[in-house]
């Protein structure tokens, strides 16, 4: 992959002029000007309504700048409906997802005025119609809530199997098990459209396209077959980014192009999709220093300030982020390279971040940047282990490094 194409000059030269030799920290930085920029784009169409699916990035400023792009917010736990109502986003523009939602919880939920859920369980269908009829018993007037049944699909064996695989997850639930309830028996409840989402980092239109075509026929027979007029079909997330630098990108355009297609054949009003990776990877950045260098067995090893404690996606999908020295005037293509094992500071050998080319002179005490860090980065590694520093987080805006929240020391979560 060349850098040119998950890298820009403006934020390497504040990553530069931010560069102290003395620095042994790892953080994020998210460049919020990219990414109003990277959400306009999206958002000039008039064939989906987009989600942020929260999961990807909760930071506050992260959350705000989806807001002002006019994004609605996916949320999947009380943490991340708390974090959104926090930024001043109101609770009609929340949709909640999750295969472990109480009754309790939808309670809570119905309470602060989320008035949009996925369901993913009978249980949940069934106490979220509780929680509506308690609470209009309470409070009197209560709009009914939008509501979607979550599908999870599996073709036979032997079939052709567009998912890849019958692996059975927790989330949503069989056309066979869905079709034993009726929207008549849901009267506090508006059942008015269908969620299914069983793809991860789809990186060919041509693949999507196909894939949500397959859906549309057995979605709109379920719906027919439990009294539903089908208004809502919410596909998920999923868009792919190009980690490996392979070459295979997603078309913008040719998703909206295809979508128009599906929303069509699918007689919906509304077509949702709840994106993360797609709307935020791009805008993110995690520098880390190098503290150690050594051969061993003949390979070059490169041990990290920090690992999967900060940065956990490279070991659970074997996939790396791609990473540049930072460096004043590195020039890549007259700079001699070699294939690194990177390694953080964990006692596991899943605490790599990859194999990938650096300079072959590079140095203890250099810093390294990894791209594409701005879904799925802070929030989803295991900082606690062997007491680390939590990473700091840092926005980039009008030119500007600007800190959000600082590294914390062991101390401040050790009891
Ligand atoms: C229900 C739901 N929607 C959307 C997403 C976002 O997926 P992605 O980051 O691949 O767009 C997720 C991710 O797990 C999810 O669980």
């Amino acid at each position: 992959m060349t850098t040119s194409t998950w890298f820009d000059t403006s934020i390497e030269n504040a990553l530069l002029a931010h560069l102290s030799p003395e620095d042994e920290q790892a953080y994020f930085v998210y460049n919020l000007d990219a990414l109003k920029a990277h959400l306009a784009k999206l958002q000039q169409q008039d064939v989906i309504k987009l989600w942020f699916a929260v999961k990807a990035n909760p930071l506050s400023k992260i959350i705000q700048t989806l807001d002002s792009e006019g994004f609605n917010f996916d949320v999947a736990s009380t943490g991340e409906l708390n974090q959104v109502l926090a930024q001043g986003i109101d609770s009609s523009r929340v949709l909640n997802t999750g295969p472990a939602k109480t009754k309790k919880q939808l309670a809570a939920f119905v309470k602060k005025g989320v008035n949009t859920f996925v369901v993913e369980s009978l249980n949940q269908l069934n106490w979220l119609n509780e929680v509506v009829l308690e609470q209009q018993t309470v409070s009197g007037n209560l709009n009914a809530p939008q509501v979607l049944l979550r599908v999870q699909l599996q073709w036979d064996e032997g079939e052709k199997n567009p998912l890849g695989g019958n692996s059975l997850t927790p989330f949503g639930l069989s056309v066979a098990e869905w079709q034993s309830v009726h929207v008549d028996d849901y009267p506090a409840l508006n059942l008015c459209g269908l969620h299914i989402f069983q793809w991860g980092n789809m990186l060919s239109n041509e693949k999507m396209f196909s894939l949500w075509s397959q859906m549309v026929a057995p979605l709109t027979e379920l719906a027919n077959s439990i009294g539903m007029s089908l208004e809502v079909l919410d596909l998920g997330g999923g868009l792919g980014i190009d980690y490996l630098g392979e070459g295979n990108t997603l078309a913008w355009s040719k998703i909206i192009e295809d979508l128009a297609v599906i929303k069509a054949e699918a007689g919906v009003k509304e077509l949702w999709l709840e994106l993360g990776r797609f709307a935020v990877a791009e805008c993110g950045y995690y520098v880390v220093p190098v503290v150690d260098r050594k051969v061993n067995y003949g390979q070059e090893q490169l041990v990290l300030a920090a690992g999967i404690n900060h940065i956990i996606r490279p070991a659970i999908t074997d996939q790396p982020f791609p990473v540049r020295i930072l460096r004043p005037d590195f020039d890549e293509q007259n700079t001699l390279m070699e294939n690194f094992d990177l390694h953080g500071p964990l006692c596991t050998s899943m605490d790599k971040l990859g194999h990938l080319p650096l300079p072959s002179d590079v140095e203890v005490g250099e810093q390294l940047v990894f791209g594409y860090t701005g879904a799925y980065g802070f929030t989803e590694s295991m900082p606690f282990f062997l007491c680390h520093e939590l990473a700091a987080e840092y926005v980039f805006q009008a030119g500007k490094l600007i800190e959000v929240r600082a590294a914390k020391p062991a101390s401040s979560y050790l009891a």
